[in-house]
């Protein structure tokens, strides 16, 4: 079997595009995404989420401090972008540097401008089952999933990697869609024997080619979350030769990346919403 690529592009323009006709409807939405330091794929992340917010119609704001911003003056400027009546939506870019504290960062961002969905509040109502802003990745791979028709209710579904920014938040979607849910991660015995049971793939785990072509489930459908930069230039976390025992894989690049970007549009959106009342804030 080879599989049909689940591409993320086209999904993610027409995304784009009726953000931006909500956008147009509220009037002004303020992002204010915040860089300190110069990590380059940081940069690029920057730059590409900037693009979007201005081509969709947000008064993006990109916010650089150098890299040896103290812990005390990045709070001091999230306080300000939380008082801000001009800022609706605020994502503080992580990684930080070494010396910054970056729970006390996360923590520091007012709940309801918190597009990232990463605060505890935010992460806590996922947890609960009521999501409010959850994380714009596994947003994405969830819009993806449902457009290719894939059903997930009772489906062994398997994540690999717990991050905050993906893992985590991608099971909890997962467990909310009614999927029987594991996750894996680089203490997980027998990787393989977990991989081969899933019906559903999702690999968020930053080591290039962690699951080869061997672990994947004929027919199953994968999601690749990684991004990895290597010599032979941005690879995912699965082995393409995946695409040969796959029914539904995702190209790296141009499957979730876009998806990411698309879903954060969305969440600035909410943030919007909640600011103007036309939407209540759990919190
Ligand atoms: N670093 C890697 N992914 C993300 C993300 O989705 N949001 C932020 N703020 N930082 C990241």
């Amino acid at each position: 079997m080879a599989a049909t690529l689940m591409r993320g592009k086209p999904l993610a323009d027409r995304i784009r595009a009726r953000v931006a006709d909500e956008v147009a409807a509220i009037g002004h939405i303020g992002l204010v995404t915040v860089l300190v330091g110069d990590d380059p794929a940081s940069e690029v992340y920057i730059r590409l989420k900037h693009k979007a917010a201005t081509e969709a119609g947000f008064e993006a704001v990109d916010l650089r401090l150098s890299a040896e911003t103290t812990e005390e003056a990045l709070l001091t400027r999230v306080a300000e972008l939380n008082a801000s009546d001009d800022v609706d939506a605020i994502l503080v870019q992580l990684p930080l540097p070494g010396h910054i504290d970056e729970e006390k960062v996360i923590r520091a961002v007012t709940p309801a401008k918190d597009v990232d969905g990463f605060h505890p509040l935010n992460a806590g109502e996922l947890y609960l089952g009521r999501p409010a802003l959850v994380p714009a990745t596994p947003r994405g791979v969830m819009a993806l999933l449902e457009k290719h028709g894939v059903h997930l209710e009772g489906a062994p579904a398997v994540m690999v990697g717990r991050s905050d920014i993906v893992g985590k938040p991608m099971a909890h979607l997962l467990l909310q869609a009614n999927a029987t849910v594991t996750i894996c991660h680089s203490r997980t015995r027998n990787l393989a024997e977990h991989t081969l049971a899933a019906e559903v793939l999702i690999v968020a785990a930053g080591r290039a080619g962690l699951v080869s072509a061997e672990m994947v489930r004929e027919g199953g459908i994968v999601v690749d979350v990684g991004m990895n930069r290597t010599d032979d230039g941005l690879v995912g976390d699965v082995d393409p030769a995946a695409l040969e025992r796959a029914s539904l894989m995702t190209p790296v690049p141009g499957g979730v990346g876009p998806m990411t970007i698309a879903c954060l549009l969305e969440n600035a959106v909410r943030c919007a919403r909640y600011r103007r009342k036309e939407l209540d804030y759990p919190g």
